[in-house]
């Protein structure tokens, strides 16, 4: 009797990974304070602009980056959830960082299996203990934004159609895969969006051409970045070319030179007053 196994659920589409999410934010310092000492990941040591940080850091959550270059602040149009481990810790930061956040937009709600966390400028956070089944451990896990009536049904199959990888859409939302373990829903609101303020997000495909051909030969690639990269902006529908939400996307080969780099994570547990010799490393 052979074993069985339900072989189509390890199945991953053409998106490899959701990398990065894009904000400027108009202050480093406070920045640093949110996404380092407030959610504990790791600033990229690698990744120096030259500056000391005063115009762009990255910060390293998993396999995944927050990009912060100096600017106007920008806010994701839903929710980000963010895999951080031993929440009750997380608490004790986020109680540390409010001290000196208290003339921003910064709060936290404390809920049975989440934290709700507004950053600095009012982006919104779910951080959630990591799942069992990820192998990562932490990082972003997954995007929620908000779309307009009507329009998830085409998202996802724009998602489908365009870039190859799994999507559908079940009561308004769009829920489309992103690699392995990483998801964005496209969730129908009546209520009012925010007009897009071009924040940005970064993926791999594996199949690069075949996504930018469509685009071309609709006219909807907004930057030729390089060999490894180009941008598109519009989410449309394939049948109508209606466009139906816009989110920046950064579409890079798995031939970029940066595709599945190592990135230090930091155990956030440690700290100057409960520090174990050893542990300083991430280990999912
Ligand atoms: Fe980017």
């Amino acid at each position: 009797m052979q074993r069985q196994f339900d072989r189509a659920v390890e199945d991953t589409g053409n998106v490899i990974l959701l990398e990065h999410v894009n904000f400027t934010v108009p202050d480093q310092v406070v920045a640093h304070l949110f996404y380092v000492s407030g959610l504990g990941f790791t600033r990229d040591p690698y990744m120096d602009f030259g500056t000391l940080g005063i115009d762009n850091f990255w910060v390293n959550a998993g396999e995944t980056q927050f990009h912060l270059p100096k600017g106007k602040p920008q806010v994701f149009r839903g929710t980000i959830d963010l895999m951080i481990p031993d929440l009750d810790d997380l608490r004790r930061r986020l109680d540390q960082v409010g001290r000196r956040l208290r003339e921003t937009k910064f709060g936290f709600e404390v809920h049975d299996d989440h934290f709700a966390v507004t950053c600095p400028w009012g982006n919104r956070f779910r951080c959630i203990e990591p799942p069992a089944d990820s192998r990562v451990g932490l990082g972003i896990r997954k995007l929620d934004m908000q779309v307009p009536p009507t329009a998830a049904a085409g998202i996802a199959s724009f998602y489908h159609t365009v870039l190859g990888t799994p999507a559908h859409c079940e009561n308004g939302t769009a829920r489309i895969a992103m690699g392995t373990e990483q998801t964005i829903d496209f969730v129908e609101t009546d209520g009012v969006i925010a007009d897009y303020d071009g924040h940005h997000i970064a993926i791999y495909v594996a199949d690069f051409s075949s996504p930018h051909r469509w685009l071309v030969s609709r006219g909807h690639i907004t930057e030729e970045s390089d060999q490894h990269q180009y941008r598109f902006q519009a989410i449309v529908d394939p049948e109508s070319g209606a466009t139906l939400t816009e989110l920046e996307h950064e579409v890079r080969s798995l031939k970029h030179p940066m595709y599945a780099r190592n990135l230090v994570n930091r155990n956030a547990t440690q700290h100057f007053f409960a520090f174990h010799r050893g542990r300083e490393t991430f280990v999912p």
